[in-house]
């Protein structure tokens, strides 16, 4: 039986229930987070939930509990779930508004809801790599706000499963911004690229570990995102969320990315990833 946290109850899934006139069912007008659990431990627990203050106050939604007490609740998930590897959800709404009206109402408490799900092991060897297709990136112009207002990220990741791939690589502006649900790194001439942070793409939590690490360890690294037309002639691609880690791209849109096999930047960088969850979870 699933557990889950909602509005102050642990609950079996099945009976946690929420009301028709939540804003987050009827305007998706909410936030969420995805934070891993490595060892039973939540790892980079401040940087989500730095993440998660920020995508309230952009929203405008008050920060409905303490750290101490969001900590409370993911240590009772991790144990019901019987701790180890284990991916958290949080999702906070504006709440229960008496009519539907896109204004904000004038007093709401907000729903707050998490789970978990258990995650497979970390693999010992690089993950097997993954085929991508490009698109049009058709979400709005706050991808810097967790939102649940995803239906975007769902259609685009649709389309990328319909045409045999795994993710989608989104494209703005002449450039390679994100995945539907992850963040996109290259390597071209030898020098590694990610996208700067700014409203186009999620600040993801990976992708940030993944450029300290580089940056410690003196690689190549631009944080800029590469124009469109060099994607096709990388020598290598991969993609990074808190769910998938870090997987190499090895087609892209029915291509070859590079050799066509995983190349050996992503394998040091993986190495280094690895390295430091390790010394996380022990
Ligand atoms: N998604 N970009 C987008 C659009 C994302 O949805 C995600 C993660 C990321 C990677 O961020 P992080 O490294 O913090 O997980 C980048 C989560 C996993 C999800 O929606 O399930």
């Amino acid at each position: 039986m699933t557990t889950v946290y909602l509005n102050g109850q642990y609950l079996p899934a099945e009976h946690a229930q929420i009301s028709v006139m939540d804003r987050g069912f009827l305007f998706g007008d909410g936030v969420y987070e995805v934070i891993p659990v490595f060892g039973g431990r939540c790892f980079r627990l401040d940087e989500h939930l730095d993440r998660l203050d920020y995508s309230l106050r952009e929203t405008a939604i008050a920060q409905p509990l303490t750290r101490a007490q969001w900590l409370e609740i993911f240590e009772h998930l991790i144990a019901a779930y019987g701790g180890g590897d284990q991916a958290i959800y949080i999702q906070i709404t504006r709440g229960i508004a008496a009519t539907r009206e896109f204004k904000f109402p004038e007093q709401t408490v907000p729903t707050v809801f998490a789970m978990s799900r258990v995650l497979a092991p970390a693999p010992e060897e690089a993950p097997a790599p993954i085929a991508v297709i490009t698109v049009d990136d058709i979400r709005w112009q706050r991808c810097d706000i967790k939102s649940t207002s995803l239906l975007a990220g769902v259609l685009m990741t649709q389309q990328a499963l319909h045409a045999g791939a795994r993710e989608a690589i989104l494209l703005r502006d002449g450039v390679v911004l994100e995945g539907a649900s992850s963040n996109v790194f290259a390597v071209t001439d030898g020098v590694l690229y990610t996208a700067a942070k700014d409203h186009r793409i999620l600040a993801g939590i990976t992708r940030d570990l993944i450029v300290e690490l580089v940056q410690q360890k003196g690689l190549e690294f631009r944080e800029q995102a590469l124009p469109t037309a060099q994607l096709s002639s990388a020598s290598e691609v991969w993609i990074s969320s808190s769910t998938r880690e870090m997987v190499a791209v090895t087609q892209l849109d029915g291509k070859a990315v590079g050799s066509g096999e995983i190349g050996p930047v992503y394998r040091q960088v993986w190495q280094w990833y690895r390295e430091y969850r390790k010394s996380f979870s022990r």
